[in-house]
């Protein structure tokens, strides 16, 4: 049986920050509300004419260096993003471009936060059936772009960033299960309501109903956590990091408590990333990978809450 495996990870932060206390000269909110009801603390954004596929390149750059594959033999790309450089070429295709690997099938999905879940769901499928062999996922935003930066429940909360892994076949595990959800009756509560073939009408910005989304997203990772843990047969203990989407720090610290997980076991960016979407999981798998904390051979649960809503979990032994 082949499974795939993480062979390298890697991510790319742009380099101007906003801190809490530069968003209170922009809309009325503290550095103290911030934090306490969210945990961020800091987050970056894109420069003027820096795109999404700029981050995801230098992010999967990393990535294929810490696997030691080239970036020419690279057979697939799946990338998950909202926030496109362009309406097409797909953002993989773009970054085929850029590390001239010409001719693997290259694409991007728009699972708003969940992005790097499904990306990452796929192109395990596609190794595991051996038709990709050094297969490159991305999540990467510039969410920037879409929020009102006059709203300030939106406004604190959403930032760019890109992270990215490189999956290789091998004979062990590797991704153990990944699990995919979505309920579209719950478009009303978060989406960015403008797009190409309603004319672009109205603005090009995130809107959400936060406390609700909040309640929702707890009861929902909280769900597939435990679907994660049953497929594998794996009681709560056995998790050696949960590496949660940033979206909220009380989010995150509800699922630590779902899986009775010490905080010191959960990989926790968001004070310095706030909410990057589909660059979220992948930015604080290789933030702790590279840090030391994260080594081969434990045991990895990753999640993700958003848009759509879409939600989704892989088990990894890394
Ligand atoms: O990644 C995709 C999924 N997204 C999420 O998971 C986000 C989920 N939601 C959240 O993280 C939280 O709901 C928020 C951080 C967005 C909001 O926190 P909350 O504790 O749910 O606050 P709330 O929306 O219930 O608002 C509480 C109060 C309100 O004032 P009143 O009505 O109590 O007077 C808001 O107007 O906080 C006010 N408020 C703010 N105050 C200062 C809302 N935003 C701000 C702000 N600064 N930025």
């Amino acid at each position: 049986m082949i499974y795939s495996r993480v062979a390298g990870t890697g991510s790319y932060l742009p380099k101007k920050i906003i801190t809490n206390h530069d968003l209170e000269k922009m809309v009325d909110t503290t550095d103290e509300w911030i934090r306490t009801r969210t945990g961020i603390e800091r987050r970056h954004i894109a420069a003027d004419g820096e795109t999404t596929v700029d981050l995801a390149e230098h992010a999967a750059r990393q990535a294929l260096a810490a696997a030691g594959v080239a970036p020419a033999e690279v057979d697939f790309i799946a990338f998950g993003t909202t926030t496109p450089d362009l309406v097409f070429p797909n953002c993989g295709t773009l970054l085929q471009k850029r590390l001239g690997c010409r001719g693997a099938p290259a694409f991007s999905l728009e699972t708003a936060c969940a992005g790097f879940m499904y990306a990452l769901s796929i192109a395990d499928k596609y190794v595991r059936c051996g038709e990709a062999r050094r297969a490159l996922v991305i999540g990467a935003e510039t969410l920037s772009r879409i929020t009102d930066w006059n709203d300030r429940g939106t406004a604190v909360l959403f930032a760019d960033g890109a992270g990215a892994v490189l999956l290789e076949p091998s004979a062990a595990p590797g991704i153990l299960s990944t699990h995919l959800h979505s309920d579209g009756e719950y478009k009303d509560l978060l989406y960015c309501g403008s797009g190409v073939s309603t004319g672009f009408g109205s603005k090009l910005a995130i809107s959400m109903v936060g406390s609700e989304v909040f309640k929702i997203a707890v009861t929902k990772l909280g769900q597939v956590v435990d679907e994660t843990l049953a497929a594998n047969g794996l009681e709560r203990g056995a998790l050696d990091w949960l590496v949660p989407h940033q979206a909220n720090i009380r989010i995150i610290q509800a699922t630590a408590r779902k899986l009775e997980m010490p905080m010191e076991r959960v990989i926790v960016t968001v004070q310095d990333h706030g909410n990057t979407s589909a660059a979220s999981v992948p930015l604080a798998l290789d933030v702790a990978v590279r840090d030391g904390r994260i080594r081969r051979g434990e045991l990895l649960l990753l999640e993700a809450f958003g848009g759509g809503f879409t939600w989704g979990s892989a088990l990894i032994r890394f």
